[in-house]
C-alpha cells in the first residue's frame, strides 16, 4: 500500500491562517511584530529562502524589514548592526540567513543576537534552554517537523527515531525534540558506518544530509514516518532543472506509511514555525 503523503503546504497554511488572525488581534492592540532579515551575500538559494521568509510574513502581517549586505562586509559591520536591532524597540526577530561567507565567524554572529530575539533558535542561550527542558525558542525546521511527525503519530513515546545529519540547524536540535518526545533517538550522518541497516531499524526516520535520493526503498522498515529535510536542485536527463530530497521518494513512497514530498514537505513548515516564533518573540516581548 501506498504511503500517506504528509502535506506541509497545506499543515502550513492552516498555522499561517491562525497565526494572521493573531496578530490582526495584537495589531489592534497596538502591537505589529516586527522581524529583521539579514541576508549578506548573492547565494541564490538563501536569496530564494529570504524571498519566501519576507513574503510569509507580509501575508501574515509581521512587519519585515529586510538587511542585504555585501558578501565582503567586515565582521565588525554585521556585528554592529545586529547591536543597533537588538536595541531597537520595534524589533521583534533578528533572522540572520545562513551560511555566511568564510571571513565572518557564525559563532560569534549568533552569540551576538538577543537571545529573546533570537527567532531561529540558534543562540546558545536558546539551545541550553531547550536541551535542559527550560523552554527556550526552538529551531524553526525541526519544530516544524515535530509537528508534521505528530500529525501522523501523536504519541510517539517509544518509537525508534533516526536522525540522518548533525548539523546545530536541524540534525541536532532534531534528536534533542525527539528525545524530549519520548523517542529511542539514533543520530547519524553521512559517513555513518551501515547507515542502510540503522536506517532500516527506525520507526521514524529524519533526513537532512543535502544529497539527492540517498534513502532508497530497501532502507526503509514498512510502516515507517519518513521525513525529507534536504532540497537538492538536480538537472534531468532531458536538462530540466527541478527539486528534490534526500529520499527517493517514488521508490519510498510505496514502502513508508507516511512521507513527506519536497518541494510541498517540511519547507513551508520551517517559514511558518519562523512566523510562529516571531509572534511569540513578539508577545513575551511587549507583554
Ligand atoms: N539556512 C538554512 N536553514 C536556515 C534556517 O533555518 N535559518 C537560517 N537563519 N538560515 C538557514
Amino acid at each position: 500500500m501506498a504511503a500517506e503523503v504528509i502535506d506541509g503546504a497545506a499543515f502550513a497554511r492552516d498555522l499561517t491562517r491562525e497565526l494572521t488572525a493573531k496578530v490582526a488581534d495584537l495589531a489592534s492592540q497596538g502591537t505589529v511584530p516586527q522581524l529583521a532579515v539579514i541576508l549578506v551575500g548573492e547565494d541564490p538559494a538563501s536569496q530564494t529562502y529570504v524571498r519566501s521568509k519576507i513574503r510569509a510574513a507580509r501575508s501574515v502581517g509581521i512587519r519585515s524589514v529586510e538587511h542585504r549586505l555585501d558578501a565582503a562586509i567586515a565582521q565588525d559591520d554585521l556585528l554592529a548592526l545586529i547591536v543597533r536591532l537588538n536595541s531597537d524597540a520595534e524589533t521583534d526577530g533578528i533572522l540572520i540567513q545562513l551560511p555566511l561567507p568564510p571571513q565572518i565567524d557564525v559563532t560569534k554572529v549568533i552569540r551576538a543576537i538577543d537571545p529573546a530575539k533570537d527567532v531561529d533558535g540558534f543562540h546558545p542561550n536558546n539551545v541550553g534552554q531547550r536541551v535542559t527542558g527550560a523552554g527556550g525558542i526552538v529551531p524553526c525546521t525541526p519544530k516544524g517537523v515535530m509537528l508534521l511527525i505528530r500529525s501522523v503519530v501523536a504519541n510517539v513515546e517509544g518509537l525508534d527515531a533516526l536522525v540522518i545529519g548533525a548539523s546545530n540547524i536541524v540534525g541536532k536540535p532534531m534528536a534533542d525534540l525527539l528525545l524530549t518526545a519520548g523517542c529511542t533517538v539514533t543520530t547519524a550522518h553521512i559517513k555513518s558506518v551501515g547507515l542502510p541497516g540503522i536506517c532500516r531499524r527506525a520507526d521514524i526516520v529524519v533526513v537532512a544530509v543535502g544529497k539527492a535520493g540517498l534513502v532508497r526503498a530497501d532502507w526503509i522498515k514498512p510502516g515507517a514516518i519518513v521525513i525529507d529535510v534536504g532540497i537538492n536542485r538536480v538537472i534531468s536527463p532531458c536538462g530540466q532543472s527541478r527539486l528534490v530530497g534526500d529520499v527517493a521518494f517514488q521508490e519510498a513512497v510505496g514502502v513508508a506509511g507516511a512521507i513527506t514530498p519536497v518541494p510541498g514537505g517540511v519547507g513551508p513548515m520551517t517559514i511558518a514555525c519562523l512566523m510562529i516564533n516571531t509572534v511569540h518573540a513578539a508577545i513575551e516581548r511587549r507583554g
